[in-house]
């Protein structure tokens, strides 16, 4: 299932569970653990009292009384004492401890806040990785929907290095203008494109070898899709799973041959695909859309191709951070 990040208060979710970012006794304090505690009310601590605390890195489950929450999962995270002193192992199991005792509790979403980013002083960019990087191993072999709540504006979801080489990119493409200024934008469009692509064998718009593309000109994007699948020699599992799609979005473009996709979508299966500039923007038509450079979101994922990252964590938290939609989902 898919993994989100959000900007928000992970008090006010309607999920299954919320993780709380507490510490050994269990009795409360401040940052997420004092919000939480305020929205559950009194009943939370009465039960977290008979738990008789809490290891660092390990978790346990109570009740989410007056949250929107069904369960509560308190874990206790490292405090950070300058990375040499086992602080990531610990991060890295106050996730999978958490994430293991949501599943074996039979939850379906799950919330987690950025564990040891406040109070206990880890580097929030550090922080947002360990988390990305556990939960993505997770999802591989759970159906479980996770979202990360990011509560600070200044939660880094990617490098200053990456972050500031994106700007540069967007900076360059980014056509400000409106789309429907008259020729010269759209000149300029066709142009980027003819750029981007170049080299790729691209005639009348139809690329690859002109009979291999006019043979599947009337397919749809789900037979397209599909086709492009088990040309990738990818099971459907392996690619939905990859494009950070939920199962059951998956089944209904399967079995619909006429489904339309939203953008993202489309988007997010291209990546899975591993597809190129060119491909991508082949598979995207069949959806009804094309990259387009008067879209930061396009710009940003058009980087991560020509850069032949495919990794749509990383593309996500990189959307995220310039405050665009994720994909997938
Ligand atoms: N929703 C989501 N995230 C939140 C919220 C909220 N309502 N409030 C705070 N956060 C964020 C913080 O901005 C930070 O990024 O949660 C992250 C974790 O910060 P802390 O709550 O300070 O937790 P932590 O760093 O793990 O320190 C734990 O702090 O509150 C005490 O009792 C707690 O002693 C324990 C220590």
């Amino acid at each position: 299932m898919p993994f989100y990040m959000i900007r928000g208060d992970i008090t006010k979710l309607q999920v299954d569970a919320i993780v709380n970012a507490a510490n050994n006794t269990l009795l409360g304090g401040g940052g997420v653990d004092g919000a939480i505690h305020r929205a559950a009310g009194p009943k939370l601590l009465e039960e977290c009292r008979t738990l008789g605390g809490c290891e660092t890195g390990q978790a346990k489950l109570t009740g989410g009384y007056n949250l929107p929450a069904k369960y509560v999962i308190h874990t206790v995270g490292p405090i950070w004492r300058g990375g040499n002193r086992g602080e990531r192992e610990l991060l890295v199991s106050c996730y999978r401890n958490s994430l293991e005792l949501a599943s074996k509790e039979g939850c379906k979403t799950l919330a987690f806040p950025l564990i040891s980013a406040g109070v206990y002083g880890y580097p929030k960019d550090q922080a947002v990785q360990v988390a990305v990087e556990t939960i993505q191993s997770f999802l591989l072999t759970h159906d479980v929907s996770v979202t990360l709540v990011l509560f600070d504006r200044d939660a880094a979801t990617v490098s200053k290095s990456l972050f500031t080489d994106i700007s540069s990119y967007i900076d360059a493409q980014f056509i400000k203008e409106h789309a429907d200024q008259g020729p010269e934008c759209v000149r300029r469009e066709v142009a980027f494109y003819r750029d981007a692509v170049k080299g790729m064998p691209m005639s009348a718009g139809v690329p690859g070898s002109q009979k291999e593309a006019l043979s599947h000109i009337d397919e749809s994007f789900s037979q397209m899709l599909l086709r492009k699948i088990d040309a990738a020699g990818l099971t459907d599992a392996e690619c939905y799973k990859k494009a950070n799609i939920d199962r059951k979005l998956f089944s209904k473009i399967r079995n619909d041959p006429h489904y339309r996709p939203s953008k993202a979508t489309a988007l997010a299966f291209a990546i899975a695909l591993e597809l190129d500039l060119n491909e991508t923007q082949e598979l995207l038509r069949k959806a009804g859309f094309t990259l387009s450079h008067f879209q930061k979101l396009d710009i940003i994922v058009e980087y991560f191709i020509l850069h032949g990252n495919y990794d749509i964590f990383q593309i996500n938290q990189a959307l995220f951070a310039f405050d665009q939609s994720l994909l997938g989902g």
